[in-house]
């Protein structure tokens, strides 16, 4: 017999931003929609609204100072967070508007246990911004991916997309926000997907 999947799925969330997907998935769980546990957020900003969140709900809130470099962590961050994440006893870590590239102390530590969402559907407009690109590109149609992390910037296997039309008048502000809703219940629901699996 396949062994039972571990109960609650431990979570822990890293995020640069204002945390709107964080907070999805602390509510799925409130509600009992959602069988885990956030056991840590983790955010390279020391100011982010994710971080707050977290502290509002009494979880766990660290900041790791990400170093000299723009899109990665400096090496002694990343180790340092492989060692908050491992001590917090995460199952699955969870890229939640995370900015920085993830290099290979965190995707071994994690293998096929790091997932993110990402503004379109992949593979078009991978990179910043992708609602903005979809507008630019002329496309009716845009939407989220959640999927695998790997080394490159959004390039990881897909495991589940969510669509949403894109209007003639929309602003970038409008089609993200649009997205955004989607990706309130994409996330939350993919989550699920690996709570009810061994991982
Ligand atoms: C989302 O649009 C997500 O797709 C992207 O970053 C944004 C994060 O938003 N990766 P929030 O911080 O969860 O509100």
């Amino acid at each position: 017999m396949p062994p039972a999947p571990r109960s609650p799925l431990r979570l822990g969330i890293l995020g640069s931003g204002k945390g709107s997907n964080f907070r999805a998935i602390a509510d799925a769980i409130s509600m009992g929609a959602l069988d885990a546990e956030v056991c840590i957020v983790i955010s390279d900003v020391e100011g982010a609204g994710i971080l707050a969140l977290a502290r509002e709900r009494k979880l766990r809130a660290e900041f790791v100072a990400p170093g000299k470099f723009k899109t990665k962590l400096e090496p002694e961050a990343e180790a340092r967070l492989v060692a908050l994440l491992r001590e917090a006893g995460v199952d699955l870590v969870v890229l939640a508007g995370w900015m920085r590239m993830i290099k290979a102390p965190l995707l071994e530590a994690f293998p096929r246990k790091i997932i993110n969402i990402h503004p379109s559907l992949l593979p078009a407009f991978p990179g910043l911004e992708a609602w903005r690109q979809a507008l630019a590109a002329g496309a009716h149609e845009t939407g989220c991916t959640v999927h695998y992390v790997d080394s490159g910037m959004d390039t990881g296997e897909v495991i589940a997309q969510s669509r949403v039309p894109v209007f003639p008048s929309d602003t970038p502000e409008e089609l993200h926000a649009r997205i955004q809703i989607a990706e309130h219940k994409l996330y939350p629901a993919v989550i699920g997907e690996f709570a009810k699996r061994e991982l």
